[in-house]
């Protein structure tokens, strides 16, 4: 095998089995502007719970809302899905991980990955057939 293919793990998955990409990138003030009854329509109370009393809350909110949206983007081609039917937690690592709506779970997996500063929070998503 040649450098380059060696260094590009997208080669071991099989092509067929990847059905979307998604990314998406989320300003963190405007989450610190959220009311209760808009952070309950978007997040489920376990994701409210992950660093809940941190003074970064609203960086971690804006995170998974970022995550939520690379999802839908991912699954674009699939279904269409609202924000709040999709949950982003974390492993007892920190890592995050997709919870989709069951029907789709069950056929459906994505991967994501989230960074966040003050300013911006940012995520991409794939998604695969399981
Ligand atoms: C975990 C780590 C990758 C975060 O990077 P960072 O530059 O500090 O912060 P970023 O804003 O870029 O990323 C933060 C996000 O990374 C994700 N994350 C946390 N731990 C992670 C891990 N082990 N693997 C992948 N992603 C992780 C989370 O989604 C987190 O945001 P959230 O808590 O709001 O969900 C970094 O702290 C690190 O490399 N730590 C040392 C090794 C390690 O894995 N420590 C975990 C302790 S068991």
């Amino acid at each position: 095998m040649n450098p380059i293919d060696a260094a590009l793990p997208v080669t071991h998955i099989p092509s067929s089995e990847i059905v979307g990409v998604g990314i998406d990138c989320e300003a963190c003030p405007r989450f610190l502007e959220l009311n209760e009854t808009e952070l309950a329509r978007i997040y489920s109370s376990r994701e409210r719970d992950h660093e809940k009393g941190s003074v970064r809350h609203h960086e971690h909110l804006a995170g998974k809302f970022a995550a939520k949206e690379a999802v839908i983007k991912a699954l674009s081609a699939i279904a269409p899905l609202e924000p709040a039917s999709i949950e982003i937690l974390n492993d007892p690592r920190g890592r995050p991980f997709v919870v989709l709506p069951p029907e789709l779970g069950l056929h459906y997996g994505v991967l994501v990955s989230v960074s966040h500063t003050s300013d911006i929070a940012m995520a991409c998503a794939l998604a695969f057939k399981k």
